[in-house]
């Protein structure tokens, strides 16, 4: 089988350094699968991620068929088979949301366009610089040749933060814990909602049968770990995210366990009364290189409120770039 082609936004970044060993021991993709790893970087951080590349040698990976290290989006997404765009421009002080969109749109609208021009037929595209979700809208809006569908955001953070969270409180392992979803936009309006997760067969929220824990502890030390983490290490999750990272492109090609599903951020088909097009956080399914959103979910009265309002935060976010120009 050929190698599959992996492309990595933002290689020299500290998230990237986390990923990219990983996407080479075979993490990503299964023991069975060759990759190439493409390292898009900006001309100032070409020689740190060279760097990175010189030790992804040093490594011997037998699954590592090549590394390509350019600051040209074209060369980078050329046949690109995965396409992981980690590399945006941070909020810095003083800066306002629009510059902030203004930046990124400056980043994710030339990849978007590199990925139509370039991609393979079957590219899959995950964004993680955030703001995830609406960059991942804004590459996605450039690239009309390629299906909507495969621009994807990533909340898997969030997803294994809360299976974590929800997992100690009920003093169970992880494994234990399965159909737990993140809603919406990847950012402190997120919906981590446990009224369908299992516990060992059980209902989860009738195992844990506290709301205000739920309210008031729950949601909240979910939606504000990042911050939490930055606190504590003095630098923003790395590793974690580039776990999620591989956990989401994993299961996206290899498939979710039976009985379980896990979330994603992808185009909204207006299910669950999303508007359509929004690319917010759903609870699917994957199977066969595809996924699906899980259809048929009663959506009691706390969760409706908590969806409602990330979901219009993205439409908030998706009008202000459209207000900009950037799709
Ligand atoms: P970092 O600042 O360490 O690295 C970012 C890298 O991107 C830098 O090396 C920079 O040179 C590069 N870059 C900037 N513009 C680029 C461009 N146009 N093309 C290619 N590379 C470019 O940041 P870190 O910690 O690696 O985080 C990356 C992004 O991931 C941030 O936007 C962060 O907010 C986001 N993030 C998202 C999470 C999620 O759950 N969706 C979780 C954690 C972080």
């Amino acid at each position: 089988m050929a190698p599959v082609n992996v492309t990595v936004t933002g290689a020299a970044g500290q998230i990237g350094y986390a990923l990219l060993f990983r996407i080479a021991s075979g993490a990503l993709l299964g023991p069975d699968t060759k990759v190439n790893l493409r390292l898009l970087e900006i001309p100032q951080a070409v020689k740190a991620a060279e760097g990175t590349a010189m030790e992804l040698d040093d490594c011997a990976f037998p699954l590592l068929s090549g590394i390509e290290v350019t600051d040209d989006a074209k060369k980078a997404f050329d046949g690109a088979n995965v396409a992981l765009l980690v590399g945006a421009r941070p909020r810095t002080k003083g800066m306002e949301r629009g510059d902030l969109l203004e930046a990124n749109g400056g980043i994710f609208k030339p990849q978007g366009e590199a990925i139509n021009a370039g991609a393979a037929s079957d590219v899959k595209v995950l964004v993680v610089g955030n703001p995830a979700n609406t960059n991942a809208l804004i590459a996605q809006q450039h690239a009309p040749d390629v299906p909507a569908g495969r621009f994807t955001a990533m909340t898997r953070l969030d997803h294994n933060r809360a299976l974590s969270q929800l997992a100690a409180k009920l003093g169970v392992g992880v494994a234990d814990i399965k159909k737990l979803t993140i809603w919406g936009n990847h950012s402190a309006t997120q919906y981590p909602d446990i009224f369908h997760a299992e516990v060992s067969g059980k209902n989860a929220a009738e195992a844990v049968n506290d709301e205000a824990w739920l309210a008031d502890t729950f949601i909240p030390t979910v939606a504000k770990r990042g911050a939490a983490i930055i606190e504590a290490r003095g630098a923003s999750s790395a590793a974690s995210a580039a776990n999620a990272a591989i956990d989401h492109i994993h299961d996206w090609v290899l498939g979710t366990p039976a009985g379980d599903w896990t979330s994603m951020a992808v185009p909204s088909d207006g299910s669950y009364g999303v508007p359509e097009g929004i690319i917010s956080s759903f609870p699917v399914t994957c199977a066969n290189g595809e996924y699906t959103i899980v259809q048929g979910l009663e959506v009691n009265e706390f969760s409706r409120a908590r969806i409602d309002a990330s979901v219009a935060e993205l439409v908030e976010e998706r009008d202000a770039v459209k207000g900009l120009g950037l799709i």
